[in-house]
């Protein structure tokens, strides 16, 4: 949370520093060049360096028209840049460190869910990495040292999917469909499993989750973990 309040900080300064430098820029050429027009009516010459040529009104509006649209890009280019920012630094779409690995096993265990990690839209669950249906995720680089990354989008139309702690399932709230524990379908209009995130531990023993690169869910009739509900559904069958 830090970290990103101080990326959306530094963007915010860089994008007014950006704005101001603009203003500056065509402010003091259009107050040279309207020093030069007022020189040139009173008969004064104009300032020795200056080779600006007397402005009509026209050309007056005109500049003001282009700076007007200066300001819009630079405030439109520094709003694109915050909005991209994220993804450069360490937010979704990026590498993003999840933590010790061994924390989260603790935490896993601990509370009996899953891990959620919101900078990065994914949860953390535990998976010892079979093969699903033909693909091997450990192979692909999904799992390892008994972790997943599922991302939190329901395949059907995209919703946030949240972990029921009940059932110990995965629950779409939208349109009922449901994941068990691993993220593999088991009821609902989804058409797969939900998606995992590429993922690896580093030197340090942190989970590094490459949110740029998902792997399809399993497909429809996957189990690999068997693992029945444990308890009633948050949301109720469709
Ligand atoms: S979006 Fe999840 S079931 Fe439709």
């Amino acid at each position: 949370m830090i970290a990103t309040i101080s990326t959306g900080l530094i963007v915010a300064i860089i994008a007014f520093v950006v704005l101001d430098v603009f203003a500056v820029v065509f402010g003091l050429s259009f107050a040279r060049a309207h020093k030069a027009q007022r020189a040139a009516a009173s008969g004064l010459p104009a300032a020795p360096r200056s080779t600006a040529k007397p402005t009509s009104r026209r050309d007056f509006f005109r500049g003001s028209l282009l700076i007007s649209m200066g300001v819009f890009l630079a405030e439109f280019g520094g709003a694109s840049l915050a909005f991209l920012w994220p993804s450069l630094i360490g937010g979704f779409g990026s590498k993003i460190n999840a933590g010790a690995v061994g924390d989260i096993k603790n935490q896993i265990q601990n509370t009996g869910g899953p891990v959620y990690v919101g900078a990065g839209r994914f949860y953390v669950v535990p998976y010892l990495g079979k093969p699903n249906n033909g693909v091997d995720y450990a192979a692909l680089g999904a799992t390892t040292e008994g972790v997943m990354a599922l991302y939190q989008r329901c395949v059907h139309l995209g919703c946030r999917v949240p972990f029921c702690a009940t059932s110990k399932w995965f629950e779409c709230p939208c349109h009922g469909s449901k994941y068990n524990y691993a993220g593999e379908y088991k009821f609902g209009p989804a058409p797969t499993g939900m998606e995992r995130f590429a993922i690896k531990v580093d030197s340090s023993g942190n989970l590094i989750v490459d949110t740029s690169t998902k792997f399809g869910g399993p497909p429809r009739g996957t189990d690999t973990i068997n693992e029945p509900p444990q308890g009633p559904f948050c949301v109720a069958p469709g």
